[in-house]
């Protein structure tokens, strides 16, 4: 009998990303994988790190902009959050627009249940209305919202994982699941410019204290940890750089020295140089974000900026395909 091709679990999942992602000659393990328990935390770590300005520059836009913020959404609307709500963003957010339903969709259960339950406890009177649900996928909202006009919104940059393609899929499908007369918040991390430097932007990614390194190297413990590996850890470092051409921060593993090991079954190498590529990061200027908007059936309304012009938040309206020429 045949066995099924099932991923069971996400450990299985890891094995399948790790066997292709690294038999091929450009060699990559998906960024999404960084996020076991002890990724999670480093993530956290980095979020207080002097040189990630990102969370830090949003809440900050989030806080300054408050009202312009509120006056341009209006009350009353259901806010549906794409991913994790534990950070200060959300109740930054829902104070400030007085709104009439909180929509959480994550897809770890565990962690929506006590994110709401928080949530819930600091806004009593809002109904609050978890969805466990990978939000990249088919998903219904609640039929307490179905009447209710929605604010999608998605802080942290965390489309800029997504290549332009992805993004602009991903998008649409917002468009789709929040509806007709929909808004979207969405908080995108600034391409370099005049005011923003490369250097800058990369240390973002390469702190002084390695908390980033140890984030991207945790790949590397989990491939030793979960799938058998057998790899040096000596033989990889840590590498970020700002990929002009594409807009992209990349992160890679890079190998100081040939390297041989096994994992998941197989055996890998790599030449000294070779690198594993675990994430991108994409920038968008401005007006790049009006284009992405504008591709994926959004139209962009109002942006608001740190003085530095490091980080945008951009309020965008569900086009809604009126006749054209
Ligand atoms: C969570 C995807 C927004 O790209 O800045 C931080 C992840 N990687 N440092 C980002 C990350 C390295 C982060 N996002």
């Amino acid at each position: 009998m045949p066995q099924p091709l099932a991923v069971a679990d996400e450990s299985d999942a890891f094995a399948v990303a790790v066997r292709a992602g690294l038999s091929q000659p450009r060699k990559i393990i998906p960024a999404r994988f960084f996020y076991d328990h002890a990724g999670s935390e480093l993530f956290e770590a980095i979020t207080a790190l002097p040189e990630y300005y990102p969370t830090r520059t949003e809440i900050g836009i989030l806080t300054a902009h408050a009202a312009a913020i509120a006056a341009a959404i209006g009350p009353g609307r259901a806010v549906v959050e794409f991913g994790s709500g534990s950070s200060l963003k959300t109740p930054l957010l829902l104070r400030a627009i007085a709104p009439a339903a909180y929509v959480p969709v994550d897809i770890s259960a565990a962690f929506l249940q006590a994110a709401a339950a928080a949530l819930a406890a600091d806004f009593p009177g809002l109904p609050v209305l978890p969805v466990a649900a990978d939000f990249t996928g088919g998903f219904r909202l609640p039929a307490a919202v179905a009447a209710l006009p929605r604010l999608g919104f998605f802080p942290g940059s965390t489309l800029g994982n997504m290549a332009p393609a992805g993004a602009v899929d991903l998008l649409r499908h917002f468009a789709a699941v929040l509806g007709d007369g929909a808004a979207m918040v969405i908080g995108l991390d600034l391409a370099p410019g005049p005011a923003k430097s490369v250097a800058m932007l990369e240390a973002a990614y390469d702190d002084a204290a390695g908390v980033t390194a140890a984030f991207n190297r945790n790949l590397l413990h989990r491939i030793n940890r979960e799938l058998g590996g057998t790899v040096r850890l000596d033989d990889f470092a840590h590498r970020a750089l700002w990929n002009a051409d594409l807009g992209r921060i990349e992160m890679h593993l890079v190998a100081v020295r040939d390297t041989r090991f096994e994992a998941a079954g197989m055996a890998f190498a790599l030449r000294a140089g070779e690198t594993i590529h675990t994430e991108n990061s994409y920038k968008w200027t401005l007006a790049e974000a009006r284009l992405l908007a504008r591709a994926s059936g959004w139209m962009p309304d109002a942006v608001w900026s740190d003085a530095d012009g490091r980080f945008a938040l951009h309020l965008w309206r569900r086009d809604d395909g009126g006749l054209q020429p």
